[in-house]
């Protein structure tokens, strides 16, 4: 176990480079299942969620190297069998179920447990693909299904389903027959799969919007392809700019996937410019404001900025109310927040944020990623030093977080947790 030193208070100066996105890569790289020849992908983050992607991929059999940011993965003969000790490490892992059925018929995946989030049931991706012609049997923890070939459907989400969209849409491709999805995610990491499944040789349209209609060919071919960068890292960074009244550089960042972050981080009272050499980002001259979040899916302000926002707010003049409405339990950042200083009152789905002059460094544990993430940027910019225990949960989606933090100018360290 490892944990985050920050001495915090010191404006950070600088450019940062914003990585690969890892809620594009994770589906991409389980996309590869799909395939029958060889495949590179650049641009792909050194995260520990890739790397349980790729073990999971090569006990599947699909041999990957990982090196520099870039995989390549050699199809070989399939196995259908995703481990629970696995898959308890990932929910994601849950992805290899679509392209499983598409390609063997069978598939047998452990049930991705529940998370410091939410239960996180996978209940819509199993009734879409008995759409399809896919039949399940839950037993000893595991989902073991099976199909005579998949054919096309047409399919109403109750919820945008991220994952159910993505694990559907991967199946499609190789359906027999049209497969049209409804009321589906439109998150860019979604319609980044499909670019991906498509210069495979995938027959697909509308991603983006809320109805995908895809055409089931008899095979995808290989490809090279670059894994776009990562929206919810860039928006981190950004709030770093504002809650330690630095201004930052970011180079790679996917400006045009952020609109409701950008409206929302401008609202209160950052100033955010697209310039020729990147988004500048640094607190307004009026300082930072309270402001009212609602957690929304895609092109809604997204849950994954949610505790990074509000680490922001605790420092905000006045009240900000935060509707957490995508997942149950995503306000465990709250408590060790308010360890350090922080004006917060939970109730129910909300969380309502009172304005602080400043935060004290303070030994904190993190959770969950984002939480992780949130008490990182509340280091940051608190008065002494603070400890971030549990940064394995960090280690999940940020890339080498502390040096692109140090390199502009924060003082944070990684040391063992005994030391
Ligand atoms: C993806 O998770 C992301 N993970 C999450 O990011 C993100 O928070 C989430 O989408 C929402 O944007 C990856 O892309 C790897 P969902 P996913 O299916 O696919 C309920 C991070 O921090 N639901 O859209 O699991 C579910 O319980 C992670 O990077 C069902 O009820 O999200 C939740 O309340 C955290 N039944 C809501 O829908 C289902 O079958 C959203 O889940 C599926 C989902």
């Amino acid at each position: 176990m490892e944990n985050l030193v920050i001495e915090g208070g010191l404006p950070l100066h600088g450019e940062i480079c914003v990585s690969g996105s890892k809620n594009a890569a994770l589906p991409i790289l389980m996309a590869s299942i799909l395939l029958n020849e060889p495949t590179t992908f650049t641009n792909v983050p050194d995260l520990r969620d890739i790397h349980t992607t790729l073990k999971l991929l090569n006990i599947l059999g699909c041999a990957c190297s990982f090196q520099d940011g870039r995989v390549d993965v050699q199809p070989a003969a399939l196995q259908s069998e995703a481990p629970y000790d696995l898959v308890k490490t990932m929910r994601a892992s849950v992805l290899c179920l679509g392209p499983l059925l598409a390609r063997l018929g069978v598939a047998r995946v452990a049930m991705p447990g529940g998370c410091a989030i939410g239960a996180r049931p996978v209940n819509l991706h199993l009734s879409a693909l008995e759409k399809m012609g896919a039949e399940f049997e839950l037993e000893e923890g595991y989902i073991n299904g099976r199909c005579k070939g998949l054919h096309g459907a047409h399919i109403q989400f109750d919820f945008p389903t991220v994952g159910g969209t993505e694990n559907l849409l991967m199946a499609a491709c190789l359906a027999e027959g049209e497969t049209i999805l409804e009321n589906v995610a439109r998150e860019p990491e979604v319609s980044d799969l499909a670019a991906f499944l498509i210069r495979c040789g995938a027959d697909i349209e509308g991603q983006g919007s809320s109805v995908i209609r895809v055409r089931g060919v008899s095979s995808l071919h290989g490809c090279e392809y670059a894994v776009m960068p990562d929206r919810i890292e860039a928006g981190t960074f950004l709030i770093a700019a504002g809650i330690t009244d630095g201004e930052l550089l970011l180079k790679n960042c996917p400006y045009n996937d952020m609109d409701a972050v950008l409206n929302k981080l401008r609202e209160a009272g950052m100033d955010i410019r697209l310039t020729d050499s990147g988004v500048l980002a640094r607190r307004g001259t009026d300082g930072l404001r309270g402001v009212d979040v609602s957690t929304r899916p895609h092109p809604g302000f997204p849950t994954d900025m949610q505790a990074q926002i509000m680490a922001l707010l605790c420092l905000a003049d006045g009240s900000s109310m935060i509707d957490e409405t995508i997942f149950e339990n995503r306000f465990m950042h709250v408590q060790e927040l308010v360890r350090m200083g922080a004006d917060i009152r939970l109730s129910g789905s909300t969380a309502m944020v009172r304005g602080v002059e400043r935060l004290t460094g303070a030994p904190v544990m993190a959770s969950d990623l984002r939480a992780s993430a949130s008490l990182v940027l509340a280091g940051l910019a608190a008065r002494g030093k603070t400890t971030v225990q549990r940064i394995y949960h960090l280690d999940r989606g940020y890339e080498h977080m502390e040096c692109k933090l140090r390199a502009v100018g924060a003082r944070i360290r990684r040391v063992p947790a005994d030391a």
